[in-house]
């Protein structure tokens, strides 16, 4: 609690969906722990970036707004420790990002690994649209408007934040030392996998578990869960690599001594899966119940937490213009 230090921290969420376990353990824990560890720590809900890949349909990112936002609150970020802030609400960003766009080639964009992956998941080829393909850009002004260099993400944004390295060097190179360097922070914990054997649980690939599923709907998954196709009696040696229940038993179950025995019993077989997918369920159960009525009751009244996103907004553009301040001096734009 005492070990603040000038660190500044700062994360996000396209607001393209509710967000689930998989963003949880990827970057939602970390953002929990570092609001007690640093005083200035900031969210943003990044509407414009989810708009790069959605400019045909608005009203799912607007409605997502408040979803991430609502998911965010329920797991415990705290608006009185956190900032919220709304992208599309921060004009410096846009104005930082076109001075960073010339700081950056389309060579570089193309090769960055996670733009790459993403665009070929869309199959954009060459008709991909100019803001995603520049969303790493924009993403260097969200963290460098706010002056952050702590930023918790989950292992796919690191060849992002690798190049808003780059940007902050070339940046200061040009025009003077103005931003220091940012430094990713990843989840200890192992990725969480798709409910279907999938290396990644994903809205899109509708394998994924939701902080407002019902204790119903969590049963079923669960019981859904991928394990080991060779597994069919008690009886037979079962794998646990690979196995679905075993990797969120890895990361949800507090007793991994317990865990640690039950694979040993599953691998020499013995250990049927629904005795371990039963576990999963109460386990799960427990965790999400809570965070599902904080979420409810949170959703009861939207003009609560957009009242609070607005004054985070606020809060977070004092900073933003005293950087754009300094920006400009450094570019020489100043005039007046
Ligand atoms: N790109 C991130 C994602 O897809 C979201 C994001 C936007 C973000 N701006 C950010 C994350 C700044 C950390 C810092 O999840």
């Amino acid at each position: 609690m005492e070990t603040k230090t000038e660190k500044i921290v700062l994360t996000g969420d396209r607001p393209t969906g509710k967000l689930h376990l998989g963003h949880y353990v990827g970057s939602i824990q970390n953002r929990i722990k570092l609001q007690d560890q640093y005083d200035q720590c900031f969210y943003m809900v990044a509407d414009l970036q989810a708009l790069t890949d959605n400019a045909d349909n608005p009203e799912k990112v607007r409605t997502n707004v408040l979803e991430v936002a609502l998911d965010n609150l329920a797991l415990g970020l705290d608006p009185q420790k956190t900032t919220f802030f709304i992208q599309s609400q921060i004009p410096e960003i846009a104005e930082l990002t076109v001075i960073f766009l010339n700081l950056v080639t389309l060579a570089r964009l193309k090769r960055n690994p996670t733009v790459k992956d993403e665009m070929k998941q869309k199959g954009y080829g060459e008709n991909v649209p100019v803001g995603f393909l520049a969303y790493p850009v924009s993403q260097a002004a969200d963290i460098l408007s706010c002056r952050s260099n702590l930023i918790p993400v989950g292992d796919d944004q690191l060849p992002v934040l690798e190049q808003v390295n780059e940007i902050v060097d070339k940046f200061n190179s040009n025009y003077g030392a103005v931003f220091s360097r940012v430094e990713p922070l990843l989840s200890q914990t192992p990725r969480l996998m798709g409910l279907d054997g999938k290396a990644k649980a994903s809205k899109s690939l509708n394998n994924a578990i939701f902080f407002d599923d019902s204790d119903e709907v969590i049963k079923e998954k669960v019981m859904s869960m991928f394990t080991d196709t060779a597994h069919i009696h008690t009886s037979d040696p079962g794998k646990i690599v690979g196995n679905v229940v075993f990797n969120y038993l890895d990361t949800f179950d507090p007793d991994q001594l317990a865990v640690k025995k039950l694979k040993e019993e599953y691998q020499i077989g013995g250990l049927g899966d629904v005795v371990l997918k039963k576990r999963l369920i109460e386990l799960l159960v427990n965790f999400i119940g809570p965070v599902r009525a904080k979420r409810r009751s949170l959703a009861q009244d939207p003009s609560v937490v957009i009242s609070m996103l607005k004054e985070g907004t606020e809060k977070t553009r004092i900073i933003t213009r005293e950087t754009m301040k300094v920006v400009r001096e450094a570019v020489k734009i100043k005039y007046f």
